[in-house]
Formats: structure tokens, C-alpha cells, sequence
């Protein structure tokens, strides 16, 4: 006798806007996932579901009550927050891509993380894994340091000043295609990236680090020209927004982003415009590089896809550090790596 068909995993979905959408397009491939509710600002605006369209509703209870997942797909911080709290308290396993809400509200997220009840691969680098190999197979060495394009607004920006576009047209022009928020600031000035980072550092060697131990270590691209950027080319380095995770000299790690001029044959000089890399270096196993988009619709609703498959099979999603470990003494710096003077 076949063993009876299982009763599809319900999953509440909050928001839809240019990920949510993609996710419940995705969603039309699993039989095996059934949509309880997506919670929308409006309910009338035109967007493309596929086909397979749920009910769209502006009640955060009709989406999250009964959900054995819930995914946030809304952004912001303290809002979704209180919401996953809910559907904590209710029982459901977690799915977010949302970086600020993890950066900002750790104390909060963190006992869920640590259960293994949260999935967020998509918070970092979209659909390119990171979460999963640096809690996975790279625990088995100790991180030396950690290096990273994480924001690809900013990879475009300095992209064209290096072409010699001014920062300010380069902008208005990212925003025209769409790469760039309204409010650019959380691109540019590096919070994006900072998010990224936090939840990095928090997942290999630093799960008691707060949101304030990384803000002093944070600045972004304004400050970066065009003559700078290809001054630098011309010196044979490249100019990249690093996010890193290094030792701070004094027994500690320091978390931030700057931009940094790599040279020419570091790992993350050979990106091309927009796309994301994470250089980890291990005590045993050395120098891993990552790549990939960290962007998009599709891009970031397959890691979302992915986290919600975790979940409906019950495994655990990514744990963090078990504690602040200590960095190695000879971390040597990534050679041929400069950090300009600010600007
Ligand atoms: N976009 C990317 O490439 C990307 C990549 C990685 C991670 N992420 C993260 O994924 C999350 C979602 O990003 P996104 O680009 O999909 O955002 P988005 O396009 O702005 O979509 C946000 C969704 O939330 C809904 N929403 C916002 N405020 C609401 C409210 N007060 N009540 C009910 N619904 C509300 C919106 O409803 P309406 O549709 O009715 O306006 C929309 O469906 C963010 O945390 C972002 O950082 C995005």
C-alpha cells in the first residue's frame, strides 16, 4: 500500500511587491506548498502572480494564522519584526530576505536563529549562497578574515566613474533603471552592504555583535570620484565597496564597509559590474571565493524558494556562531589590498 499523500505545508506570505511576486510565481511549481494569504499594502494594484494567484489580503493575521511558514518580504525593520514575533509565537517556521530587520533587531531575531528556526539565505546575496556554505562546510576552519562586494547599486556606481561618469548622472541613472532606491542613502552611504555584513559576522565568529559596534565603521561611495576611481585603475587597482570582517588587533573583530583599492588580480577586481563576491579565508581550507547576482526578483525569490523547501522538510535552518571566536594571530592581510584615505 502507498503511504497517503501529504497535506501541503501552508505557507503565509507577507508582501508582495518585486520579490514577494517573483516567490508566489515560483510557488505555481510546488503542489507540495499551498498559499494560505499574501499581506499587501493594495490589494487592487496590478502585479503578475502567475498562475497560480493567491488571496491577497491587508490583514497580517489572514496571512500569517494557520501558516505552518511565514515569509516576510516587506522590508523595514520593526514592523515585520513584530509581525514574525506573531507567527513565532504561533508556531511557524520563519523565511525572510529582509538584511535591516536581522542587522538592526538582533536581539530580537537571534533565540529564533539560534533554534534554527529562521531561514534567510536571500538577506545576503540574494540567490548566490553564503549563509549556507559559511555555516555549513566552511565551519570546519577557523575564519582568518572575510572581504565582500555585497551591494551591486554601489559596484555600478563606481563602474561609471570609472568610465568617467560623474557620481551624481551615474545615480540618476541607476535610479532610472531601477537598481537604486528612491532614497539612495541606504545604497550609497553603505548601510546595505552594513546589513550584509552584521549578519556575516554574527553567523562565523562574532554572534554577539551589535548593530552600534558596526555604525563607526560604515561609509559608502559619496565621496568617491571619477578621477579617484580611475586614477586608481591606472595604478593597476580597482576601486570596490568592501564589506569586511577582520581582526581589530586587540582580540576582537571589527565589522564595516569602505572602499577599498584592490589590486588587479585580488579576487574581487574581477567582478563585472553589479554582481556580488565574498572572499572567505580559512585557517585549513584557504581562500574560498564566492559569486554570483545578489539582486533581483527571480534572483532572490529562488533563495527565498529554498528556505521555505528547508522548512517544509523540517530541517533546520543556519545557526550562528556558538561564540565570539578568537581571531588568529597571523592574519596576514589580503596582499595587494589599500585603503585610500577618506575622502
Ligand atoms: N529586491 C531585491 O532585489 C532584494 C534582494 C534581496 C533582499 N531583498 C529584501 O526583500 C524584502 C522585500 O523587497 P522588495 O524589493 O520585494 O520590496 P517591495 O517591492 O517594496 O515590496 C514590498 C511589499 O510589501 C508590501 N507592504 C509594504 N508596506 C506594507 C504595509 N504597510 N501593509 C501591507 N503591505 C505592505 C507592499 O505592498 P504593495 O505591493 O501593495 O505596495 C509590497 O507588496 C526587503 O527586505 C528587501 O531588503 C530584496
Amino acid at each position: 500500500m502507498s503511504p497517503a499523500p501529504r497535506a501541503p505545508a501552508r505557507v503565509g506570505i507577507l508582501g508582495a511587491g518585486t520579490v514577494g511576486a517573483a516567490l508566489v510565481r515560483l510557488l505555481a511549481r510546488h503542489p507540495e506548498l499551498a498559499v494560505t494569504a499574501v499581506l499587501v499594502r493594495d490589494p487592487a494594484r496590478p502585479r503578475d502572480l502567475g498562475p497560480r494567484p493567491p488571496r491577497l489580503t491587508t490583514d497580517p493575521d489572514e496571512a500569517i494564522d494557520g501558516a505552518d511558514i511565514v515569509v516576510e518580504l516587506l522590508g523595514g525593520v520593526s514592523w515585520p519584526t513584530a509581525l514574525m514575533a506573531r507567527a513565532a509565537e504561533r508556531g511557524a517556521r520563519l523565511v525572510t530576505a529582509n538584511k535591516a530587520a536581522l542587522a538592526e533587531a538582533w536581539p530580537t531575531w537571534r533565540p529564533w536563529v539560534e533554534a534554527g528556526r529562521v531561514g534567510f539565505e536571500a538577506a545576503v546575496m540574494a540567490g548566490t549562497p553564503a549563509i549556507g556554505p559559511l555555516t555549513g562546510a566552511l565551519r570546519g576552519s577557523r575564519m582568518r578574515s572575510l572581504e565582500a562586494v555585497l551591494n551591486g547599486t554601489c559596484a555600478y556606481l563606481i563602474g561609471e566613474m570609472e568610465r568617467g561618469v560623474a557620481f551624481e548622472a551615474a545615480l540618476a541613472e541607476a535610479q532610472r533603471l531601477g537598481y537604486a532606491e528612491a532614497d539612495p542613502s541606504l545604497d550609497v552611504d553603505g548601510w546595505d552592504a552594513a546589513h550584509k555584513v552584521a549578519i556575516v559576522a554574527r553567523m562565523t565568529v562574532a554572534p554577539d555583535l551589535a548593530w552600534t559596534d558596526v555604525l563607526p565603521h560604515v561609509r559608502g561611495v559619496r565621496g568617491l570620484t571619477p578621477a579617484g576611481v580611475r586614477a586608481e585603475r591606472t595604478a593597476g587597482r580597482r576601486m570596490r565597496l568592501v564589506a569586511y570582517v577582520e581582526p581589530d588587533g586587540a582580540g576582537g573583530w571589527r565589522v564595516g564597509v569602505e572602499p577599498r583599492a584592490v589590486a588587479s588580480d585580488h579576487p574581487l577586481a574581477f567582478l563585472a559590474d553589479g554582481r556580488n563576491a565574498l572572499v572567505y579565508r580559512g585557517d585549513a581550507v584557504g581562500e574560498v571565493w564566492i559569486a554570483g547576482p545578489g539582486a533581483g526578483a527571480d534572483v532572490t525569490a529562488s533563495a527565498v524558494l529554498a528556505d521555505v523547501l528547508q522548512a517544509a522538510r523540517g530541517e533546520p535552518g543556519p545557526r550562528p556562531a556558538w561564540a565570539v571566536a578568537s581571531p588568529l594571530d597571523a592574519s596576514p592581510a589580503i596582499p595587494g589590498t589599500a585603503t585610500p584615505p577618506p575622502a
